[in-house]
This record gives C-alpha cells, sequence and structure tokens, in this order.
C-alpha cells in the first residue's frame, strides 16, 4: 500500500528468519496493561541520559556545513582557502572533494544529485563541510568560504511548478513520475445516482517536523571501521546507507542511537551530514561531531508536503455513500518523495464507485519525507470536511451520516475483512465519552464569542510484520537483559517491550535491562515509524522470552523431577499451581547456575493470511471562536483510538495525546512560509513556525482506550497507534469551527486571517 515502503528504507522487506513457534494469547497478564513509567524516564527528565549530541570523544573535532542560501542556484566557484587558513581549521570539503560526488537521492532507478553539488535546487542545500577544533571556529570557517552562485529562477508551489513555462526544477516537466490513479464502480453513475452532491477545493499547508532534538552525527573511525552515534529511527537503515556511500562492507559501519529526541519520521533515512562528518573525520584522523543549528533542520531535514486536495462526494437522501471523487496535487520538494494524500479515502468508507488521483511535483524548497502518518491528515483534512458539509446539506448529524458508512471490509484491498474493525466503536464511544448529542445540539448563538463542536475519523493503512528478531538474557540471579534493534524514538519502545518480557519471564520490569539501537550488538530492526514498532517488534520480544520461559521451565522439571506441563512461572519462582509446596526460585535452578546465562531468541511470525489489520480512531473537538478578531481556541478534545491491546496506559494516552496536540498545530498553527520574491523560507525558526506551545493546549484532552487485542494479527494483540492518534484532529477541529460559525474554512492553518477572509467571502 502506498506510503508503507518509505518505512523500510534500504529496497524490498527483507525475509524474516524463521519464526519461532506461534504463541497463543495471553488470557490474563500482571505487567502488560498496567500503568507504569517509562524504563529511562528519570535518565530523560534529569538530563542524565546519552543522546547522540551530549557523546564527546577525545580529540574530537567540530564540523558544520555551507548551505546554498538561494532557492535555486548553480555554484559557479568555491573558494575553501580563507577558511583553510583560519586557526583551528583543520579540514574543508567542497563540491571538488574526494567523496563529493557520492550519488545521494536515489529514487526511479536513479540517483538525482550529488553528496555536494553544484547545482543546488533549494535554499539550504549543502555546498562545503568545515572541521575545526571548536563550534566557534566551525561558524567562522563557515563564513569565510567564498562562494559564487548563478542564481536561478525558482518555483515555491504546486501551482507554480505546473504553469505552462515554469523553470523544470529537473530536466524535462516538475511532475514527480506518473499520476497515480485508483478506481472502482462507476463514479459518474454513482454521481447521476446521488440525491445530494458537494464538491470543494482544500488546501493543506507544509508543515516541518521540528523535533526537539536536531539531526546529527557523532563520527570515530577505527582503521578503516567506522562507528556512528547518529540521531535516527532506524539504525540499520543508517548502517545500510552510510556503508554504501562510503563503499563500506556493512560489518564496518556500526551505527548506535540510544536515546532518540523524537523524529516524526524525518530521522528515517541517513542523513548527508553523516557521511560528511566521516569524510572530515577520515580526512583528519579525529573523531568528528556534526549537528544541524535548528534552523538547518527547518530547510533540509524534511517536511510534510503541502496538498491541494479535491473530493465530489454523492449520497442518498438517508446518507448513503453513492460515490466519491478525490484528486490530491502535492509539493514533493526538489528531489523525488511521495506527496500522495488519496489512500484513506478510498477505504475508510463504504462507497462502491470510488475514483482518486495522486499528482506529485517538484518545488525549489526542501524535499519532503515522511511525516507522521504521511498523507493521512492531508486527507481527513479533505474528506472529513467535505463529510461534514455533506451531512450539513443531508439534515444529518455528521456522526450518524458516518456511522450510516462504516465500512465492513477493505475495499481497495480484495475486500478482505478486517481482523478487528474498530471504528464504529471509536465513533460510539467517543462520542459518548465527549457528550457529543448534547454540545451538537447547543446552539452556537450570534454572539461574538461562539463555541461549536465537531468531529472526524481515520484509519491508518498497515500495522507492521516482519522481519523482527528479539534477544533476552536470563542470568543467573533471575534478572535479565533484553536486546532488540528498534529505536526508542521517544514513544516508549523500551518501556513496553520491558513489560512484555517481564510478563512472560513473571519477573518485575525493574529486574529487565534494555539493549537496544545498535547495529554491533543488537539483532536487526526495521526502523521505528509507521507506528509500526510495537505490532512488528513485541511479538518478537515476546517470543524470545517465551523461549527463556521453556528452558527454565525444563531444568526446573529436571531438578524437581515433576513433568514440565505442570509447572509455571510466577513472580520469579518456578511454581505448581496444583501443589503450593513447589515453591523454586529461578536463583536456585541448578542448571541456570551451571550455564550462567540462557538465551532465547525470538522471531516474529507472519502476520495471517485473509485479513487486513489496521488502527482506527475518531477525534472529537469543542472550540470556541473570536468571530471579530478569528482567534480560535480549542477547549476540549476526545480521541478514541483502536490500536488492539494497550500494552500501558500511560504510553498510550502520551501518544495519543501528544498526536492531538500536533493535530492542532496542523490545524490553526503551522505553517512553512517561503518568501515570494527571494524563495526563502521566512519562518526556520522556533520563534516564527508555530507549534503549539502549553498554552495552545486545551485543558481537557481525553483518550478512550478501545483496548481491544487483535489476537488473529498477532501473539500480542497489538496494532498501531502512533500515526492514527493526530490523523483525524484537525479535520475535527476544523469542522467545530464551522458548527460554531457557519464558516468553512478550507486552508490550513485556520490562522485569524485566514478566518477573516473565509468570514468575510461569506458576508460577501
Ligand atoms: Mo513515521 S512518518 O516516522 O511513522
Amino acid at each position: 500500500m502506498d506510503n508503507s515502503g518509505t518505512y523500510f528504507v534500504a529496497g524490498a522487506l527483507p525475509e524474516a528468519a524463521t519464526p519461532t513457534e506461534p504463541l497463543p494469547p495471553w488470557t490474563s497478564t500482571r505487567v502488560v496493561g498496567a500503568r507504569l513509567p517509562r524504563v529511562d524516564a528519570y535518565e530523560r527528565v534529569s538530563g542524565t541520559a546519552v543522546y547522540p549530541i551530549d557523546v564527546v570523544l577525545p580529540e574530537m573535532l567540530y564540523a558544520g556545513i555551507l548551505r546554498c542560501p538561494h532557492p535555486h542556484a548553480r555554484v559557479r566557484r568555491v573558494d575553501l582557502s580563507p577558511a583553510l587558513a583560519l586557526p583551528g581549521v583543520r579540514a574543508a570539503i567542497g563540491p571538488d572533494s574526494p567523496g563529493a560526488d557520492i550519488p545521494w537521492y536515489r529514487a526511479q532507478g536513479r540517483a538525482w544529485s550529488r553528496l555536494l553539488d553544484r547545482h543546488c535546487r533549494h535554499q539550504g542545500e549543502e555546498v562545503a563541510a568545515v572541521a575545526a577544533e571548536t563550534p566557534y571556529q566551525v561558524a567562522d570557517a563557515l563564513k569565510a568560504i567564498a562562494v559564487e552562485y548563478e542564481v536561478l529562477p525558482f518555483v515555491l508551489d504546486e501551482e507554480q511548478a505546473t504553469a505552462p513555462g515554469a523553470p523544470p526544477v529537473h530536466e524535462g516537466s516538475n511532475r514527480v513520475g506518473e499520476p497515480a490513479v485508483y478506481e472502482r464502480g462507476d463514479v459518474a453513475a454513482g454521481l447521476a445516482a446521488a440525491a445530494v452532491v458537494v464538491e470543494r477545493t482544500f488546501r493543506t499547508a507544509c508543515e516541518l517536523h521540528a523535533p526537539m532534538e536536531v539531526h546529527g552525527s557523532v563520527v570515530r573511525w577505527d582503521g578503516n571501521r567506522l562507528t556512528v552515534w547518529d540521531t535516527t529511527q532506524g539504525v540499520f537503515a543508517v548502517q545500510a546507507e552510510v556503508a554504501r556511500a562510503l563503499g563500506l562492507p556493512l560489518a564496518h559501519v556500526r551505527v548506535i542511537g540510544h536515546y532518540m529526541g523524537g523524529g516524526f519520521g524525518a530521522k528515517l533515512e541517513a542523513g548527508k551530514y553523516t557521511v560528511l562528518a566521516a569524510l572530515l573525520a577520515r580526512a583528519t584522523g579525529r573523531p568528528v561531531k556534526l549537528f544541524l543549528p535548528r534552523e538547518d533542520t527547518f530547510l533540509a531535514t524534511g517536511n510534510r508536503p503541502a496538498n491541494r486536495l479535491t473530493v465530489k462526494l454523492g449520497a442518498a437522501r438517508d446518507g448513503t455513500l453513492t460515490a466519491l471523487e478525490i484528486t490530491s496535487l502535492g509539493a514533493a520538494g526538489a528531489y523525488p518523495a511521495s506527496a500522495a494524500a488519496t489512500f484513506m479515502a478510498t477505504e475508510l468508507y463504504a462507497c462502491p464507485n470510488v475514483r482518486a488521483r495522486d499528482e506529485t511535483v517538484f518545488i525549489h524548497a526542501g524535499r519532503a519525507r515522511p511525516m507522521r502518518a504521511p498523507g493521512y491528515p492531508q486527507c481527513a483534512w479533505a474528506l472529513e470536511q467535505a463529510m461534514d458539509e455533506l451531512a450539513g446539506k443531508l439534515g444529518m448529524d455528521p456522526l450518524a451520516l458516518r456511522l450510516k458508512n462504516v465500512p465492513r471490509t477493505a475495499q481497495r484491498r480484495g475486500n478482505l475483512p478486517y481482523s478487528t474493525a474498530g471504528l464504529e466503536e471509536c465513533l460510539r464511544r467517543g462520542a459518548e465519552a465527549f457528550g457529543w448529542e448534547r454540545a451538537r445540539r447547543a446552539r452556537p448563538g450570534r454572539a461574538t464569542i461562539r463555541r461549536g463542536v465537531g468531529m472526524a475519523a481515520c484509519f491508518w493503512g498497515f500495522s507492521g510484520g516482519p522481519p523482527s528478531t528479539a534477544i533476552v538474557k536470563l542470568f543467573s540471579d533471575g534478572s535479565a537483559t533484553l536486546t532488540m534493534g528498534a529505536s526508542d524514538i521517544g514513544t516508549g519502545t523500551k518501556t513496553v517491550m520491558a513489560m512484555v518480557a517481564a510478563e512472560e519471564l513473571a519477573i518485575p520490569v525493574e529486574r529487565i535491562a534494555v539493549e537496544h539501537a545498535d547495529t554491533g550488538t543488537t539483532p536487526y530492526a526495521t526502523p521505528s515509524g509507521g507506528s509500526k514498532t510495537v505490532p512488528t517488534d513485541s511479538p518478537a520480544v515476546r517470543a524470545a522470552a517465551a523461549a527463556v520461559r521453556r528452558q527454565v521451565l525444563e531444568l526446573a522439571a529436571a531438578q524437581l523431577q515433576r513433568p514440565v506441563e505442570e509447572l509455571t512461572l510466577r513472580e520469579g519462582r518456578v511454581v505448581t499451581p496444583a501443589d503450593p509446596s513447589v515453591s523454586l526460585p529461578m536463583s536456585a535452578l541448578e542448571g541456570l547456575q551451571r550455564q550462567g546465562v540462557l538465551v532465547g531468541v525470538g522471531t516474529r511470525a507472519p502476520n495471517p493470511e485473509g485479513t487486513v489489520t489496521i488502527p482506527f480512531a475518531a477525534h472529537f473537538a469543542e472550540v470556541e471562536v473570536n468571530t471579530a478578531t478569528g482567534e480560535v481556541r480549542v477547549l476540549r478534545v476526545v480521541a478514541a483510538q483502536d490500536s488492539g491491546r494497550v500494552l500501558n496506559r500511560l504510553t498510550f494516552d502520551n501518544q495519543t495525546l501528544g498526536g492531538v496536540v500536533m493535530g492542532l498545530g496542523f490545524a490553526l498553527t503551522e505553517e512553512r512560509v517561503l518568501d515570494p520574491a527571494t524563495g526563502r523560507m521566512v519562518n526556520a525558526n522556533l520563534h516564527d513556525y508555530k507549534l503549539p506551545t502549553m498554552l495552545d493546549v486545551p485543558v481537557e484532552m481525553a483518550c478512550v482506550a478501545i483496548d481491544r487485542p487483535d489476537e488473529a494479527f498477532n501473539s500480542t494483540g497489538t496494532k498501531g497507534l502512533g500515526e492514527p492518534a493526530t490523523i483525524p484532529t484537525a479535520a475535527a477541529v476544523a469542522n467545530a469551527i464551522f458548527h460554531a460559525t457557519g464558516v468553512r474554512v478550507t486552508d490550513a492553518p485556520i490562522t485569524p486571517a485566514r478566518f477573516l477572509a473565509a468570514a468575510g467571502g461569506k458576508r460577501g
């Protein structure tokens, strides 16, 4: 399905290892499902956790990147010598230096640029790099490099890119590949049969990921072996790309990503900064630290592309959908990336006649990367506002309209049934928790300040799968280490995986240490992204712990002279439920003492065939709008989430509320602003790029966890959460604004100016 490929960076999905025996579902749990604080909470909040930017190595140099200030330019001349003449500067590389021609931005069977390319296609494109003894000397050296640019004409948005005579970003047209068209049934017939039709065009803004942790690496060579401390969601993806770029065997590139300060999709791939740091480190024989200033992360580490979406819906008098047409035009930035945004519309509601078209174009701005549910919040913004409008035209409650059209099967995927289908339950239980019926009936009134409520729904299109391998080691005192390749990108992965192992081993979470995200020491994992880390990796973790558990029970059976079937584990002991006299601490197992450590390896079983497994959500929002100033306050949000079994209710709520807050930014404040005259981003900083802050977060936010284990899907019964928690929020807010004011604002974010413009237009 679209976008899923973005989470498996190194080409095709690797084959799964032979899965270990499938495990029966848990019948009851002691640890899993509890509200437990994170295993590394203290380290994270106290500042003692060592993130990559905190790594300091003996003899380490600092490095920085010189970037093109223009949206489109050709580098005529670069003179590195003034920089190299400065005190403390140890190396500088430019477009003619060895390594500068490493192919970069590979797509459609070719590379679209080089590590340091003379042709710069966006502001912030890498031109040169330096290494020096101190960060200040780096800054001076970057200023000293003399560059002569030939400034070229540019296109900044999807309309300019497709206008006749537009400057091409690459040779040929500005289209990134051919438009993707999906069709089922007969849309024209469906529209002809409709009693009511709505059609509207929407636009979403380009958003930046803005994770708290900036991008960067610390690198060190040992002979021809490279170690990288990297800010990444996937150490194995970075290993593969860095090894390929530098022509090294995979085994000679070790990538470590222990603590990680958020990525949201901006850290799924290797950065040029890592390879530049490695080249500078090789040139100087010294370790190198290269971290991006915040401004550079806004320019060159990805974004959620802007989309222009047109939705046309037809429905019968009773609300049954008869036709759905959606087209999207998205801007990938200067290099190939997906700006597709229509997939969700083709499966969220039951509809026999559907047409969807996605077109992506190049512009002279930083390239898009996946960003928390790539394409889906954009799709929800358009589809769920159109559904709201359709409900209005039909005189139906928006919730009732959605309930009328809940799909029974995955209509685009062979009409397969969902292994668990929580959309209806999210709609019903979310509405109940929110008090939808009553809130919706309240009349907004004619006062200047008006309140209203709105809702929207979503799914996220997949839930991961193999490969995943985990290792559990049980020590002779009954404590254990869990070793896994997955990164904890701030979501609590280490915590919930430790809980899964603790459940299976019947020991407290405090007795488990987690080793993770290190290509040198942990088994392979795909990047943490796509809301798939828990459903992909937790079954492997469970299987690894179960393999240890089996060995413990077998050793105990031999020692106690009892059949293994009579034995089980409880609170760190081997017990016989039928005979209370049998109670042996694991540390008293003779076999364990002799062996020192028991090792269990778990691999994830394949997904079942014949079903589709995806998470669902429905969000409800109440807003207050000042119709004189256009100011919007979000008063409360309820997020109902069907993500299968809840492993830890604290981290579940945390993920959900974080997703909601990100959705509020999409709805109201976040937007990359490019100056039409210069083509430069004018708000590449955290002051002018408006992320929601504590003051923008509603006091009342609540999460309704459906918490129904998806037993058929995997051995932990889990589905994804991170992305469905943000997809429908913005549309729910826009619908609430309409309910409050009667003003439909089609363009995100709904700034006061946009609201007033739309309100003025309505007044004529
Ligand atoms: Mo992602 S877009 O890191 O799930």
